[in-house]
């Protein structure tokens, strides 16, 4: 700050009380074992509060020859768009787009002709608009108010359909399933990059692990109860939509382990989070990793929708 700026003046009225109602979410969600938040309320309480340190990412990245958060959500949107077979021509359908980062690298890096995109979360929906215009991109990258469950789209409209680290919060899954399927031409592709339970672990002990990890997630970021199976039911679900040729395959080793061991390492990444997240997020990195993620898988999963 120059010497001549003057000093900031502290919160007032209204700020102020926006600042507690927020604290008090936080304490909340945080807290309380019996919060239950629809998604959007859990989105508009997070903000545009990410770990990230360039973008606006929500997802946990994928780590392999990356060294932060920010290149490692960058490698997910591509290995996504990339088991697609995304590129030039294509429509796209992006569902739960956050705050729009995927689009907008995927508007350089695959060169679709057209991104659609649907978020139920308004607040994300006002910023990542914002960050179209501001690229200059709104020609190319549509991005609209929408669920995922209960698509604006005609038939056979879209060449993919894409869902980056978000299908684990529709209500359910398997009606997006089935919105992919009417909503893709013949032989388009629908590809995944979600979270689920992990395959029942053998001894109590180790289940009990997984479920207690598994609730911390769930409950938090208000995954229903009929989203909670394993990659080989996810496989069935896809196929019974009616897609074909579904691979679900747990990528799980490239993304929690190495973003834990990438949090311990940099602990001023947690500065950027709310106070009041700061201090369950420190607890949590103490933890060991096979613990705190004892209970979550994380797949990359693609079907087609046959010719
Ligand atoms: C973990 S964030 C991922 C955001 C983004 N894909 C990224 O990687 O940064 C999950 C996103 O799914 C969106 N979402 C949740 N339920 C939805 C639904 N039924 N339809 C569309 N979007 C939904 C949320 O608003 C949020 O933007």
């Amino acid at each position: 700050m120059a010497p001549s700026d003057p000093a900031p003046s502290p919160p007032q009225g209204g700020a102020r009380r926006g600042a507690l109602r927020r604290g008090l979410g936080y304490l909340d969600w945080v807290f309380n074992p019996f919060q239950r938040r629809d998604v959007t309320e859990v989105y508009d309480l997070l903000g545009t509060g990410a770990i990230t340190a360039e973008g606006l990412y929500l997802n946990l990245g994928y780590w392999e020859a990356v060294d932060d958060l920010d290149a490692a959500s960058d490698a997910l949107a591509r290995l996504v768009a990339d088991t697609a077979g995304m590129g030039p021509g294509d429509t796209v359908l992006d569902v739960g787009y956050g705050f729009g980062d995927q689009d907008l690298l995927w508007a350089r890096s695959h060169a679709p002709a057209r991104i659609i995109g649907l978020n139920v979360t308004a607040s994300q929906v006002a910023e990542a608009q914002r960050r179209v215009r501001q690229a200059g991109l709104e020609a190319r990258l549509d991005l609209r108010q929408g669920s995922a469950t209960e698509m604006p789209l005609p038939d056979a409209s879209v060449d993919k359909v894409v869902a980056l680290e978000s299908a684990f919060h529709f209500r359910p899954r398997e009606a997006f399933f089935r919105e992919a399927w009417r909503v893709l031409r013949p032989g388009g592709r629908l590809v995944a990059a979600d979270i689920l339970p992990q395959p029942p672990a053998t001894g109590r002990g180790g289940r009990l692990k997984q479920r207690l990890s598994w609730w911390l997630v769930a409950s938090r970021f208000a995954i229903p109860e009929a989203n909670r199976y394993t990659r080989d039911a996810y496989a069935e679900r896809l196929e019974a939509a009616g897609l074909t040729g579904a691979e679900v395959r747990s990528i799980r080793e490239h993304v929690y382990a190495p973003l834990h061991q990438w949090l311990r390492d940099h602990p001023e990444t947690l500065q950027r989070l709310h106070p009041v997240a700061r201090l369950p997020a420190r607890l949590a990195r103490r933890m060991d990793a096979a613990t705190l993620y004892a209970g979550l898988d994380y797949v990359l999963a693609s079907a087609v929708k046959p010719q």
